[in-house]
């Protein structure tokens, strides 16, 4: 599980967070929509440790990872993976490099242990199944589409297994049925690796099919977490619009189904 509790951060004189609340039960998957520039991104990063909140709690499992440092922290947030906005690949590196960077530091994520080679090309070849890129191991980020290398960047999620999953804008920028295939993917991933998920998007389309709960982050905090139905009758102008873009939508027949 997953709870934040009175989140502040400040860039300067802005104050982007500003007592923020959230609860995630185990293995479930929110959703947070919101305009851009509110603080999503920056969300997410609070939540994996690369930027410090100025106040407030962050636990997971009953672990306050908030206050921990060094070693500490990064033993808690060993269970954590994020698929940064752009997929965020080593461009310098072919595809199995990149799948297995992790690991290959690491070792496995829980005993410290070193993979054999083999091991991790196995790892990889299995994990690029799972993301129907089969073969690619030897091939450059700039030699995939968009959408292939957000693929890549859920596969190195996958060989990592964590426990706790934050996707940050999975599918913008990606035509409606690649963006679906995303989509599959994540309810795919969140089934195998029985992961707790955040899903930052814009894309509500993609929010019904993945979240178990959709939220909205406006004035620096998290406004009407809720199923998905109840959601979208909210009386608010973003939630009003987003709903007016379902009907239009080409893959609006599509909702999740599990
Ligand atoms: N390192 C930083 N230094 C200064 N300001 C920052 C920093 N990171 C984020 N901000 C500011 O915080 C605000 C929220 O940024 P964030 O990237 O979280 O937006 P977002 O909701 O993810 O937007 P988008 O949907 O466009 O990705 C922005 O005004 C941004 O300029
Ligand atoms: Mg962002």
């Amino acid at each position: 599980m997953i709870e934040i509790e009175d989140l502040w951060k400040s860039y300067g004189s802005h104050k982007v967070i500003k007592g923020l609340f959230a609860r995630i039960e185990k293995g479930k998957t929110l959703v947070v929509l919101g305009r851009s520039g509110v603080g999503k991104s920056v969300l997410l990063k609070l939540i994996i440790g690369i930027t410090k909140a100025d106040k407030g709690v962050i636990r997971i499992d009953n672990t306050l990872i908030s206050e921990l440092k060094g070693e500490k922290k990064y033993k808690a947030i060993r269970n954590m993976g994020m698929l940064f906005q752009g997929a965020a690949l080593f461009d310098s590196m072919n595809i199995e490099e990149n799948i297995a960077f992790y690991l290959r530091q690491h070792g496995n994520p829980l005993t410290g242990k070193r993979y054999t080679k083999k091991e991790l090309n196995d790892m990889v070849s299995h994990a690029l199944e799972i993301v129907d890129l089969a073969g690619t191991e030897k091939k450059m980020p700039s030699d995939l589409s968009g959408g292939m290398r957000k693929r890549v960047g859920i596969a190195r999620l996958i060989v990592y297994r964590p426990k706790y999953l934050l996707y940050d804008e999975p599918t913008t920028g990606l035509d409606p049925i690649t963006a679906m295939q995303i989509n599959e993917l994540i309810v795919k991933t969140q089934n195998e690796l029985q992961a707790t998920s955040i899903v930052v998007t814009h894309d509500i389309i993609s929010a019904l099919f993945v979240g178990d709960q959709l939220a909205l982050h406006k004035d620096g905090v998290l406004a009407y977490m809720d199923k998905p139905d109840l959601f979208l009758q909210i009386d608010d102008p973003v939630i009003a619009f987003l709903k007016q873009t379902i009907e239009k939508d080409p893959r609006s027949f599509r909702r999740k189904n599990r």
